[in-house]
């Protein structure tokens, strides 16, 4: 099925996410004969570019970031416009408003208009006011669609805010929040490995599942995102949005449905039941930590603090690991554990599921209590696949046990091609199907979970963070949190 006729207009066009992932995922879906018959992308931006000047650079992004590289792009490039103005000025918007339906008479798009909002958060509120003014949030023949990059707001009053700002001027079956995992061929699959097999379901409770880990490293510093990120830190820019997400597939009931509000309403319910860390203890369930000056892989690597844009004495953190509990029917007592970092040894997302233990240990020689607990592994990057762990006898005397892999690699199903999140995303919006989006009260949900952590660290001086040097897998105080004798499951490892 291919998307009704209209245009995409980017607010934002001259920044990185449109070269880097807006218009690479474009040119895919357009080599895969995805986009409508009659489509043109608008952007806009202050700085002055013709549309031939916008082509040449966006042809530079396509060159570099899309998965079609070795194609004749000057078609597609065709479709793309750009219009300079000053986004800020209610004022400036009617000159916009005119290019656009002048375009939309050009290009044969019927009034159907989604606009995406790659810009800095600060527009958010803006930019739908904006358009409003101008009478382009609605109309009776065409579509509306509003796409929002996060973050969703600094803490739960503001993400209030904001969604009280967006649903001003569009209902919220037209506003699409990008998570990107979301998007994300992995992430999806989870669903499909919890929902289409007979096998995995009936364990997947309390009284199977001992306790789940989800890991999302990198292996690289803030780079040139200093100025963002020190205001952001981990929590912000990875934990509300991401992890708390994974998590939440992993624990959700089994939708009734395919569809926007069946998932959504389940991913929700596990976003409310989220235990609340209690203020005064959060040293006990988080562990933050921030990279210092070290040697990795022979070369020296910077400080956090000595990153550009960051101020010296920032406590932003750079790593967060945490343990908490879903405090539902399916889940009571098993402890989640979450952690992410950058300048880690590996960049790797992947999802442990960590089976309870024999209820005996029968074979004496397996002294080691975890080679009885079964493990299965959900890699969703990189090497995306699924790996189940168990014991097996070794071969010979006595009864010796030794764990053993079943791997499925994605990369075994031939040249099958994997959409990046993008492509999956921006067609998914085209379609007007919300349902890989996240909705405002899920984003609220998982503020409200978060929020009180970020408070205590803000009035808290004293709860410690841990610096750790580059390329290790964070603090060590980090170890600590899991319970009994056993660790974190390190990705390198198998
Ligand atoms: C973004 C964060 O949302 O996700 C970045 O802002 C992070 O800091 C990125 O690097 C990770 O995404 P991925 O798809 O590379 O795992």
């Amino acid at each position: 099925r291919k998307p009704q006729n209209h245009i995409l207009v980017i607010f934002g066009a001259s920044g990185d996410l449109t070269k880097r992932k807006l218009i690479p995922a474009l040119a895919d879906l357009y080599h895969q004969e995805l986009l409508p018959e009659n489509f043109a992308v608008l952007g806009l931006g202050r700085t002055e570019l013709s549309d031939e000047q916008f082509r040449d650079k966006m042809s530079d992004g396509v060159k570099e970031f899309a998965s079609k590289k070795e194609r004749e792009h000057n078609d597609f490039l065709d479709q793309l416009y750009y219009y300079s103005f000053n986004t800020k000025e209610g004022s400036e918007y009617e000159g916009f408003r005119n290019r656009l339906e002048e375009l939309d008479k050009e290009v044969g798009s019927e009034g159907n208009f989604i606009f995406y909002l790659a810009t800095p958060p600060s527009m958010y509120p803006l930019v739908p006011k904006f358009l409003a003014e101008q009478g382009l949030n609605k109309s009776d023949s065409g579509f509306r669609r509003l796409i929002v990059e996060k973050p969703f707001g600094y803490d739960l009053e503001s993400a209030q805010q904001l969604n009280c700002d967006l649903l001003k001027y569009f209902h919220e079956e037209q506003i699409y929040r990008i998570d990107h995992y979301l998007g994300k061929e992995t992430v999806q699959n989870l669903l499909v490995t919890r929902f289409s097999n007979g096998i995995f379901e009936p364990l997947w409770n309390r009284n199977f599942i001992h306790h789940v880990e989800v890991t999302s490293s990198e292996d690289i510093g803030v780079g040139g995102r200093g100025g963002y990120y020190d205001d952001s830190g981990a929590m912000r820019d990875m934990v509300q949005n991401h992890l708390l997400l994974l998590t939440s597939l992993v624990a959700m009931e089994p939708p009734t449905l395919v569809n926007a509000e069946s998932i959504r309403n389940e991913i929700v319910k596990v976003l409310q039941s989220l235990r609340p860390i209690p203020k005064d203890k959060v040293e006990d369930f988080v562990i933050r930590g921030q990279y210092t000056e070290s040697k990795v892989r022979g070369e020296d690597v910077k400080g956090y603090r000595q990153e550009e844009g960051v101020d010296p004495k920032s406590r932003t953190e750079t790593f967060v690991a945490m343990k908490f509990f879903i405090d539902n029917w399916r889940w009571a007592g098993v402890p989640f554990y979450i952690r992410t970092g950058k300048m880690l040894p590996t960049r790797v997302t992947e999802i442990v599921i960590h089976f309870q233990p024999t209820p005996h240990h029968l074979f004496s020689e397996d002294k080691e209590i975890l080679r009885q607990q079964n493990q299965m592994v959900i890699r969703i990057q990189p090497d995306e696949g699924l790996l189940m762990k168990f014991g097996m006898k070794v071969p010979g005397a006595g009864f010796r046990v030794q764990d053993v892999n079943m791997d499925f690699h994605y990369s075994e199903l031939g040249d099958t091609y994997l959409p990046s999140a993008y492509e999956r995303l921006l067609l998914d919006c085209m379609l007007g199907d919300p349902t890989l989006y996240s909705r405002g009260d899920a984003v609220e949900a998982a503020w409200k979970f978060i929020d009180p952590i970020l408070k205590a660290w803000k009035e808290n001086p004293c709860i410690k963070v841990h610096g750790y040097p580059g390329g290790t897998w964070g603090p060590d105080v980090s170890d600590d949190l899991i319970e009994g004798n056993m660790t974190w499951r390190y990705p390198c490892k198998n």
